[in-house]
C-alpha cells in the first residue's frame, strides 16, 4: 500500500477562484460574490489556500486576519485570524485534507500576519466540521443567536495561535 499522500495543499492564484466559488455553491448555504473572495485573496494571500488533487482542486479554505478584542482574553486587544470559509468536496472528504487546510492557513496567519488567535463560526448541527475543529484544538466561546440566514444558531469557537 502507498502511504504517499493523494493531494497538495497551496496558496490560491486568482485563476483558482471560479473552482472555489464552485466548491462553496455546491457544500454550503453561505455564498458570496466573486468580488469578496478575490477581496480575500489580495489582502490575505497567503491565507487563502486550495487543496488539489489529481490536478483539480477539491478543497479552500479563505481567512481574514482582523484587529480587536481577543476571544481567549478579552482584557487585551490584538490580531484574531478569522477562518471565513472551508470546504472539501464529498468525493474529497475523510482524508484528512481540511485538517491540512486549517493547519497550513493557521499557521500562515500566525507567521504572516501576526495572529495571536483564532476564531470563526459554525453551524450548531454541523457536527463534522465542530469535531474537526475541536481536535483542533478550538472551542466553543458563545452561541450567536439566528446568525445564519435560515434562522440557525452559530458557535463561535476559538483557540490561542
Ligand atoms: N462525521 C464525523 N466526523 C467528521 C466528519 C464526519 N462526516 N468529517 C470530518 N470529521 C472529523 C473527524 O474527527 C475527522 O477525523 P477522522 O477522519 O480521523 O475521524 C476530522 O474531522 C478531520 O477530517 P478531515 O478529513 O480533515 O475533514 P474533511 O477533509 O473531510 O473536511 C469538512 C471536513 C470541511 C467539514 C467537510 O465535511 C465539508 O466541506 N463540509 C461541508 C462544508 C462545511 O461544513 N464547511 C465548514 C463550515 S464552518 C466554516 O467554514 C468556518
Ligand atoms: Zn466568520
Amino acid at each position: 500500500m502507498s502511504e504517499e499522500k493523494e493531494y497538495v495543499v497551496r496558496e490560491a492564484r486568482e485563476d483558482d477562484l471560479g473552482a472555489v466559488m464552485w466548491i462553496n455553491k455546491r457544500t454550503l448555504p453561505e455564498n458570496y460574490p466573486s468580488f469578496y473572495f478575490r477581496l480575500h485573496l489580495h489582502n490575505f494571500p497567503k491565507a487563502f489556500l486550495v487543496a488539489e488533487m489529481n490536478g483539480k482542486v477539491v478543497g479552500y479554505i479563505m481567512c481574514r486576519v482582523e484587529y480587536d478584542n481577543l476571544y481567549t482574553n478579552p482584557e487585551r486587544v490584538g490580531r484574531k485570524g478569522h477562518i471565513v470559509s472551508l470546504a472539501v468536496l464529498p468525493e474529497a472528504r475523510r482524508r484528512g485534507i481540511a485538517t491540512e487546510l486549517m493547519r497550513r492557513a493557521m499557521e500562515a496567519m500566525k507567521n504572516h500576519y501576526g495572529a495571536e488567535e483564532y476564531y470563526l463560526e459554525v453551524r450548531v448541527s454541523n457536527e463534522p466540521a465542530i469535531r474537526l475543529y475541536k481536535k483542533l484544538g478550538f472551542k466553543a466561546v458563545k452561541v450567536l443567536p439566528r446568525y445564519y440566514g435560515d434562522g440557525e444558531d452559530a458557535y463561535l469557537m476559538a483557540r490561542p495561535a
